[in-house]
């Protein structure tokens, strides 16, 4: 599939959390818009359910000369940041024209009420996971492809309308998506020749979104992955957005 005609190019792209929810509707989708010759990574600690999205993708005829690599890695720890940088340099020396990392992993975590909040070492592993996690990520996968003319270069922080509102009892969850969202404006700011994009996706079916009903008995009104990723997508490849917006799924 090509969204009015426009393609990713031949490039990489780097997907974390896309064992399940909304990281595995984005592989499809990136999937179908990269072109022959491009290498596709996906990370989460599940290689079962990598392997197994990975042999879906693959069954898709047409787009057989495109590599995919799972990688099996848990990106609360240092190994599992180095093992993805790692991967990705592998790939580095083939021709490309495009990078995009699109750092998906999001975790809950404990939604209750600030006094809580007493444990360092737990609340040092959440924002670990959220927030270092990802800016070591983007850091080692800038160090890998360098900007150079003709690379297109972006960025996806997937965001949460949480970074810009408080929420009683999610501290942690807000804290940590606010960060991000400041941590790739800096980014914007600082390297020009790369887009970056925080993307807050809207209520989504998901994993997540169950434990949010099991923890606060709350259900929204939830959207497919699937509607939500293509609009990504399509953001992408317009790519009329000033680099560092926060971007919502309901104004796009
Ligand atoms: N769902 C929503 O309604 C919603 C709304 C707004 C924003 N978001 C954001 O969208 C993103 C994706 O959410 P989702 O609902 O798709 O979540 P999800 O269903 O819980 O999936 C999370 C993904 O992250 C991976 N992951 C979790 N911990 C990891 C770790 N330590 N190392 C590597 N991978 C890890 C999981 O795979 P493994 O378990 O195999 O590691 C899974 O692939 C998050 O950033 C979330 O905050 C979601």
């Amino acid at each position: 599939m090509q969204l009015g005609g426009l393609t990713l190019g031949r490039g990489i792209c780097i997907i974390t959390g896309a064992s399940k929810g909304f990281g595995w509707a984005l592989a499809h989708e990136v999937y179908h818009l990269l072109e022959p010759g491009s290498v596709l990574l996906l990370v989460a600690r599940s290689g079962t359910l990598l392997q197994e999205l990975k042999e879906e993708l693959q069954s898709f005829t047409d787009k057989q000369r495109l590599v995919v690599h799972c990688i099996a890695a848990n990106l609360s720890t240092t190994e599992g940041v180095n093992e993805t940088v790692r991967v990705a340099g592998q790939e580095a020396v083939n021709e490309i024209d495009n990078v995009l990392l699109i750092n998906n992993v999001g975790s809950l975590g404990p939604i209750s009420g600030f006094q809580s909040f007493t444990d360092l070492e737990r609340v040092n592993s959440y924002l670990s996971l959220n927030i270092s996690s990802p800016l070591t990520l983007t850091a080692g996968i800038l160090q890998t492809f360098p900007r150079r003319p003709g690379l297109r270069w972006s960025v996806v922080n997937v965001s949460s309308i949480y970074a810009l509102q408080a929420l009683p009892s999610w501290a942690l969850y807000c804290t940590a998506k606010a960060a991000r969202k400041m941590m790739f404006s800096v980014l914007a700011e600082e390297e020009p020749n790369v887009k970056v994009l925080s993307y807050s996706p809207g209520p989504l079916d998901t994993d997540m979104q169950e434990e949010i009903r099991r923890l606060t008995g709350i259900s929204h009104c939830l959207f497919p992955c699937k509607e939500s990723a293509a609009k990504l997508m399509k953001l992408l490849l317009d790519n009329d957005f000033s680099s560092g917006a926060h971007l919502d799924f309901f104004e796009v």
